[in-house]
């Protein structure tokens, strides 16, 4: 009986001490758009479960509404924590205002909301590309690298691929590309257009383009899969993409290093989507009583191409790594 009693007992502390740690997290996801997404995904899914913890997930396939409703169903079930990137950037007041009042600690990553939502809304931290920084690397890159072949005089027309019309990633990495473009008078942007950061809409905005514009003399496309798309527009034109036609992507996700290695894609500038160590420390912090700043933390982040060496910030420090083998084979996602 006594013998019975104690492992009751041990079985309850045991039990309680569990509970003490066992957290639920909500992830309120866009959707699986693109290869980047895929790999942001399965980073939070594979690691946030591995401390212990219950991470329910949702897919919003890209819409706002279910990215609302999935926020409110993580009210009702009083998650400890909640996860959240915003697939556009206005619209979010309400929703997140309902979220502090619940009193769940909110982390952000990767989409921000707009910075007036921001302003308004507690939150207990916040990691995402540096999106304009992004921007401009696609701008400088493309500039000195037209400098570096002898064509830095020449009046060069750019077409650009933009993303999810309204989303901090599409908005923030346009003003950077404009922003570098300003210095280099002879670079003009003479189509742009949405392809959603989709490989779909990437190519059928660039077959549209390779019939209605006269001289494309370099794609910059505001993701990869978008760039990949308009390769096999390129292709299908009977054009030779990366020698016809230069083409900057952006995420560097490792089918747009293998399109670099083959000479198909000329550079892809980074934006990391592994965000679970940092997401995983900073909880735990939360629960020993930590306060983080309200400053967007940002991953180191490089640009990969061709060639290697080309100054790629507005500061002309940052060199691009050339793509070589062992890149390839130990590229993660
Ligand atoms: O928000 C990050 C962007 O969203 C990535 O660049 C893109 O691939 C994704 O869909």
């Amino acid at each position: 009986m006594k013998k019975l009693f104690a492992f009751a007992l041990a079985l309850v502390l045991m039990l309680s001490a569990t509970s003490a740690f066992a957290l639920t997290i909500g992830f309120s996801q866009i959707g699986q758009e693109s290869d980047w997404r895929t790999a942001n995904t399965d980073d939070i899914r594979s690691k946030l479960p591995a401390e212990g913890w219950d991470l329910l997930y949702d897919d919003a396939q890209q819409l706002q509404q279910n990215q609302i409703n999935a926020l409110r169903r993580f009210i009702t079930l009083a998650v400890d924590y909640i996860l959240f990137t915003a697939v556009t950037g206005e619209g979010w007041d309400e929703v997140l205002k309902e979220v502090n009042d619940a009193g769940i600690p909110l982390i952000l990553i990767d989409r921000m909301p707009v910075q007036e939502t921001l302003d308004q809304i507690e939150y207990a931290a916040a990691f995402g590309g540096d999106f304009v920084e992004e921007g401009r690397r696609m701008g400088y890159w493309t500039a000195r690298y037209l400098e570096s072949v002898g064509r830095g005089d020449e009046e060069v027309n750019v077409v650009l691929l933009e993303g999810t019309t309204g989303s901090a990633a599409a908005v923030d990495r346009t003003t950077g590309i404009v922003e570098a473009f300003d210095n280099y008078p002879n670079l003009k942007i003479v189509a742009q257009q949405t392809g959603n950061f989709t490989r779909a809409e990437g190519q059928a905005v660039m077959e549209s383009w390779l019939k209605s514009i006269d001289k494309i003399d370099v794609l910059l496309a505001e993701n990869d899969d978008m760039g990949l798309g308009a390769i096999d527009a390129i292709k299908a034109a009977g054009l030779v993409p990366g020698v016809d036609i230069i083409i900057v992507g952006c995420d560097a996700v490792k089918v747009a290093h293998e399109a670099v290695f083959a000479g198909e894609m000329n550079a892809t500038i980074e934006c990391n989507p592994l965000y679970s160590a940092s997401v995983i420390k900073v909880i735990k912090g939360l629960e020993a009583g930590e306060v983080y700043g309200r400053d967007v933390m940002h991953p180191d982040e490089s640009v990969y191409d061709a060639v290697g060496g080309i100054p790629s910030d507005e500061s002309g420090e940052l060199l691009s790594i050339l793509v070589d083998q062992d890149i390839l084979d130990t590229r993660q996602y």
